[in-house]
């Protein structure tokens, strides 16, 4: 049976996903949510999807919607996402989940009582090359984790104007991308014991670059950087005990690495990265009656939430 898709949001990201989704063979995008009528009916006729709603509440109250993948820029992710659920249909959010932890609470709360599937787009966790990676650690043979260096830095131009540096919008390069380098941490190696950042606030008041030191109990450490203004390696390496991992540029959504040892250096290649593996993965939860998923579970989403809410505090009391 083919699952059937809303989209809530008609930018960038919006448009990637229904052109990953297309390979997906049981899922199909039927609707779309906009703002404007005119906006969701432009999206919806370049891209042959059937309905076209001009407003988020008119895309909750279609019946023929199973689950629905919140794609607008981030302050409106809670309201969309709590909307959705009450409404019946399961989620997808993108990320970050919400402007901060007490609005991802607010959405888990709801998944709760609706019992509705929700998840949020954290698309590198379900990547092939960093599916394969995760389950190689799993299984022991790269030993324990000992240190992590993960950077997403790009130059973005500053225009106030953009989601990425007007604080309306959710603006921050925290937010925006230093949630995969805190994601690749907490997933290879759970919640540290400590931190400590410091950044840079930009004209329009929201971070245009973070740096992170983590460390956890058993010795572990973590530097995690992330920008908007400048560029940085966008590379991500893994040591462990018994090999060094180095995830190409950009490291979130590569699909190549180098594993070296002492005695070798392996060239993984896997399969295009995308939006539509977390599609299977969210399918497949929502079908089994499940209300989250083992691979991005919602305690993470809430206890990075809880942390980024921390790093941006602490910049803020600088
Ligand atoms: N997974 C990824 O790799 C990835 C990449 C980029 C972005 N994202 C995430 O996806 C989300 C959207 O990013 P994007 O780059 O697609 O953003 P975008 O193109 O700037 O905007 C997304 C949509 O948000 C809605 N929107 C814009 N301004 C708004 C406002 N002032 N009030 C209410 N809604 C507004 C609009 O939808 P309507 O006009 O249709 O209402 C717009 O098309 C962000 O949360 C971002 O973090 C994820």
């Amino acid at each position: 049976m083919t699952v059937r898709w809303g989209i809530a949001g008609t930018g960038r990201i919006a448009s990637d996903f229904v052109r990953d989704l297309a390979d997906i063979e049981d899922a199909e995008a039927v609707a779309v949510g906009s703002r404007t009528a005119a906006g969701a009916a432009g999206f919806a006729g370049t891209r042959g999807i059937a309905r076209a709603h001009g407003s988020m509440e008119e895309l909750a109250a279609d019946a023929d919607v199973d689950i629905v993948y919140v794609a607008g820029i981030h302050p409106v992710h809670r309201d969309h996402a709590v909307m959705m659920m009450r409404a019946g249909t399961h989620v997808l959010v993108e990320k970050p989940l919400a402007m901060d932890a007490d609005d991802v609470q607010e959405i888990l709360a709801v998944s709760a009582g609706t019992g509705r599937f929700m998840m949020e787009a954290m698309w590198m966790r379900f990547n092939p090359l960093h599916t394969e990676l995760k389950h190689r650690l799993d299984a022991g043979e790269f030993g324990r984790v000992v240190s992590i260096v993960s950077d997403f830095s790009f130059e973005a131009p500053r225009d106030p104007s953009h989601r990425l540096f007007d604080p309306a919008k959710g603006g921050g390069a925290l937010l925006d991308v230093g949630i995969y380098p805190l994601n690749l941490a907490w997933w290879w190696l759970g919640a540290p014991a400590s931190w400590s950042a410091t950044g840079e606030i930009g004209p329009t008041g929201v971070d245009e670059s973070v740096a992170m030191e983590l460390s956890w109990a058993d010795g572990a450490t973590a530097v995690l950087t992330c920008g908007s203004t400048r560029n940085g390696s966008r590379t991500s390496t893994i040591v462990c005990e018994g090999a060094t991992i180095v995830i190409a540029p950009p490291s979130h959504s590569s699909p190549v690495a180098e594993i070296r040892t002492a005695a070798s250096t392996e060239h993984v290649s896997a399969a295009r990265p995308g939006l539509h593996h977390q599609v299977r993965e969210v399918q497949r939860c929502a079908a089994e009656g499940l209300r989250e998923s083992p691979r991005m579970p919602h305690s993470d989403s809430l206890a990075i939430a809880r942390f980024m809410d921390d790093v941006a505090r602490s910049l803020r009391a600088r």
